[in-house]
């Protein structure tokens, strides 16, 4: 089917509209009845969009489903870390108005790549942020770490649509960011194949009658390794992760099940949830992606390939829905679906996120930035696959729990919190 924009949009009658996330301030339940979506596809024209990390992992998925369906969408602003080659082709391919590369040493090859394609070229960090202001109707927000809080609030600010697949934003800077997105009236969807899931789970609205939800985890390519072989594991044993395809830091992430953890964090804020509510089980096949328990005993699920594709589409063309070529589910074919409790010995990282979580103010903050140092620090090979989870633990406990109330807080907890972890890094090495 294809996806038409031309259709008037309107919530299911009766009940809350598979609604977007538009505030933590409105817990669940507490969203109006039959609330028009914020985030809403324009009648009858094409839905402008920027891309916030286009040549990643999301980002180039991002890039295909535009570009399978060219009258649909008009690319603004494509936005890159320093991938000034990919980028160049994409803003072509896509005729984006504007190419951004935040790398300033990697602007003129950008430059010279778009001479003459009337496609305007630019560099560095503030040319970023211009990027993220620019009017769009959607932005997806698919920068790795800490880096892309600024555009990703950049976006939020200006009231946009915003697809979060950019985790670390929101569990680094929760508060400010669902601050901003009351503010201005934004509207977040869920990228993340868990939370999107929820989402489409939630979508009957009945958000009062939820008692638990339930993210779910292949378990990563340690699933089954015992605790001597995940000490020696190398960064090319930890990068394979047996079902998803992804960018570094967040295989790493997913390796030590911190991915999850992260993804805890996420989804309390998301969903206006307390931590007890939010339950991980492992599912090493990967097709359910999330479960939502009501009060009557009813589960509902998400199920689909384990392909990105899947959620990018959902969130790019929500409220409605576009065509893709993802491989369609066939259960007789995965025949097994299996569930186990994580294994919180193993992966520790799943039970400090749970605890910085409980913690609240700005643990979240801290556990975000030294667990992006010492992946890091894991793939440049000067700590092993479980000091990743232990420098975040040490980190945790010298730093305590301080306030993280305002944008300044979260920017000044997340470099104490890289630092602490670079001065105890040396310690862990040794
Ligand atoms: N991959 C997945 O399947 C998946 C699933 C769910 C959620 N996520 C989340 O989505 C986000 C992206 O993940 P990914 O796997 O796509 O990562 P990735 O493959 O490493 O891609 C990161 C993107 O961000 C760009 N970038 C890096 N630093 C930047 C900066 N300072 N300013 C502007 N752009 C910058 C990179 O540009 P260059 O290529 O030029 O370096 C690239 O386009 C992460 O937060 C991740 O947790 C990913």
């Amino acid at each position: 089917m294809e996806m038409n924009l031309g259709e008037p949009v309107s919530g299911p009658s009766g009940a809350i509209p598979s609604r977007a996330i538009s505030s933590k301030a409105m817990p669940l339940g507490a969203m109006p009845l039959g609330a028009m979506p914020s985030g809403a596809v324009p009648s009858g024209t094409a839905r402008t969009i920027t891309v916030l990390g286009c040549t990643g992992s999301v980002g180039t998925q991002t890039i295909e489903l535009l570009a399978s369906q060219p009258d649909a969408f008009r690319v603004r602003a494509l936005v890159a870390g320093r991938n000034a080659k990919l980028l160049a082709e994409q803003a072509v391919a896509l005729r984006a108005e504007l190419a951004v590369v935040a790398d300033p040493a990697a602007y003129a090859a950008l430059r010279d790549a778009l001479a003459g394609t009337g496609i305007e070229a630019a560099g560095g960090p503030a040319a970023v942020i211009q990027a993220a202001e620019m009017d769009a109707d959607w932005t997806m927000a698919a920068i790795t770490g800490a880096a892309g809080l600024a555009p990703t609030l950049a976006a939020i600010r200006r009231g946009a649509c915003v697809g979060l697949a950019n985790k670390e934003a929101l569990v680094c800077a929760g508060d400010v960011m669902l601050r901003a997105v009351a503010m201005a009236g934004a509207t977040l969807l869920p990228v993340d194949s868990e939370h999107n899931a929820i989402f489409q789970s939630l979508a009957d609205g009945n958000r009062g009658a939820v008692e638990k939800i339930v993210l779910t985890a292949s378990g990563g390519p340690f699933r089954t390794a015992s605790l001597d072989d995940m000490a020696a594991a190398t960064p090319e044993a930890a990068l394979k992760h047996p079902v998803w395809s992804m960018g570094a830091k967040i295989s790493i992430d997913s390796a030590t099940m911190m991915n999850k953890g992260l993804e805890l964090i996420e989804a309390a804020r998301l969903f206006g949830l307390d931590e007890a509510a939010i339950e991980v089980l492992v599912h090493p096949q990967s097709v359910i992606h999330g479960m939502v328990y009501f009060h009557d005993g009813s589960v509902m699920a998400q199920l689909g390939s384990p392909d990105m594709r899947i959620p990018i589409a959902h969130t790019l063309a929500w409220p409605q829905r576009m065509e893709t070529l993802s491989r369609r589910l066939d259960l007789a074919a995965v025949s097994r679906l299996e569930f186990a409790e994580p294994d919180l010995i193993r992966f520790p990282a799943l039970r400090i996120a749970r605890e910085a979580l409980q913690a609240g103010g700005g643990a979240p903050t801290i556990l975000n930035a030294a667990n992006e140092v010492a992946v890091e620090a894991f793939l440049q090979r000067r700590i092993g696959f479980l000091d990743i989870a232990g420098t975040v633990d040490q980190v945790l406990q010298r730093l305590g729990t301080p306030k993280a109330d305002s944008l300044d807080e979260v920017i000044g907890l997340d470099s104490l919190g890289r630092r602490t972890a670079q001065a105890i890094i040396p310690a862990i090495a040794a």
